[in-house]
């Protein structure tokens, strides 16, 4: 596989990233995929069952954080990064509907990662110019992901070092308010910028990172391929309904709640809060039932996305992938799923260069 800029700026072999990812992304995760020759990414939530925010102690939120840097550490010596952003949530998307004051405000954790001296961040809330400042100041490297040239413009504005596209296939709230799907957004954004670009969603395998190569990308992140390997906190039953998803499984909701667009399982939850948006439901209407009409079937108190990860509650549970799903057949080790990709890519190019007929792993 060829360097490319995205390699020299991260200081990796290979442009391959790990999506940041609350609550499944473990130490063992992150560092498997630097250890490749990947770029793991330190995500948010991990190692813990229910949202850390939700103790309201930025502190502890900081601290989780730190302990987390120091386990990936002890386990490479390679580049990572963290995930940095403006907070927001559910909860608070509820006070706003219900009229409150809600101050955003950067996350504790910004002042950590600078602390405990981590190369790179993936920033994917809040406007570019809002952090890239600080953080080169920091010494650190930016990736900001976004979903339309005019985020990839700005991005390039403020001095990011790489712009990730992410378009409507992406798994989580990656897609926001935008529908355009990567294939036709991708090369959009590589005509309106100088700054690299790395595709950022929709790759399983070796032949979707040659496309977004062939699209004009110098690099992937992967969220839902990560999802499906022995090192993510996901429940088996989880992990395994991403192997068993189809190309229809998927769907993407949440316009109204103002959270910007999710992508989850296709369940019996997503269908009802459909139904309920279609019959015309209030924004707080909505938001309420995401988050208060839930009961956690083994009273342990989690709400519906903790329940879906570790309880493989997969009807009711809201259980974030991408429509990449479809194309994942096996749970495998995380280092495995970047040495495959580094194979299977050479091999997939050999194969154009040879018959430029439907190529088939
Ligand atoms: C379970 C899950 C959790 C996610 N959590 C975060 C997160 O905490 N922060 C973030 O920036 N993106 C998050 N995302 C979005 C991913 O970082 C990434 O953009 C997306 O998964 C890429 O699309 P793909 O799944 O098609 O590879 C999450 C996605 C999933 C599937």
């Amino acid at each position: 596989m060829r360097r490319t800029r995205v390699c020299d700026i991260l200081g990796v072999k290979y442009p391959i990233i790990q999506s940041p990812m609350n609550y499944p992304v473990t130490p063992q995760l992150v560092a498997a995929v630097s250890n490749a020759g990947g770029l793991g990414i330190v995500s948010g939530n991990m190692m813990v069952d229910k949202a850390l925010e939700r103790d309201g102690d930025p502190q502890k939120v900081a601290e989780h954080t730190r302990a987390m840097i120091r386990q990936v550490r002890k386990l490479t010596n390679k580049p990572f990064g963290i995930n940095l952003g403006i907070k927001g949530s559910q909860a608070r998307m509820k006070q706003i509907w219900k009229g409150e004051q809600v101050e955003l405000s950067i996350e504790e954790r910004l002042r950590v990662a600078i602390e405990e001296k981590v190369p790179i961040a993936y920033v994917s809330t809040g406007g570019p110019e809002i952090l890239t400042e600080a953080l080169h100041k920091a010494g650190m490297k930016v990736i900001h992901i976004g979903t339309t040239v005019r985020h990839a413009r700005k991005a390039e504005e403020a001095g990011v070092d790489i712009f990730a596209c992410a378009g409507y296939e992406a798994g989580g709230h990656s897609p926001g308010k935008s529908e355009t799907p990567l294939f036709v957004l991708l090369p959009q954004v590589v005509d309106a910028v100088k700054l690299p670009v790395v595709s950022g969603c929709g790759v399983g395998d070796a032949r979707g990172m040659v496309a977004a190569f062939a699209l004009g990308a110098e690099g992937i992140c992967m969220g839902t391929r990560f999802l499906a390997t022995h090192e993510s906190r996901l429940h088996p039953k989880a992990k395994q309904a991403i192997v068993e998803a189809d190309d229809t499984g998927t769907v993407a909701w949440g316009r109204r709640i103002g959270t910007g667009l999710g992508r989850t399982l296709k369940n019996r939850f997503t269908q009802k809060y459909l139904e309920m948006e279609l019959s015309g439901a209030s924004g707080l209407e909505l938001v309420q039932f995401v988050e208060e009409s839930y009961q956690d079937p083994t009273g342990r108190g989690l709400q519906r996305r903790e329940s879906a990860y570790f309880n493989a509650d997969l009807e009711w549970g809201e259980m974030y992938m991408g429509a990449v799903a479809g194309l994942i057949r096996e749970i495998k080790g995380a280092g495995d799923v970047v040495r495959d990709m580094v194979a299977d890519f050479d091999k997939v190019m050999a194969r154009l260069n040879r018959d430029p007929l439907p190529t088939r792993l």
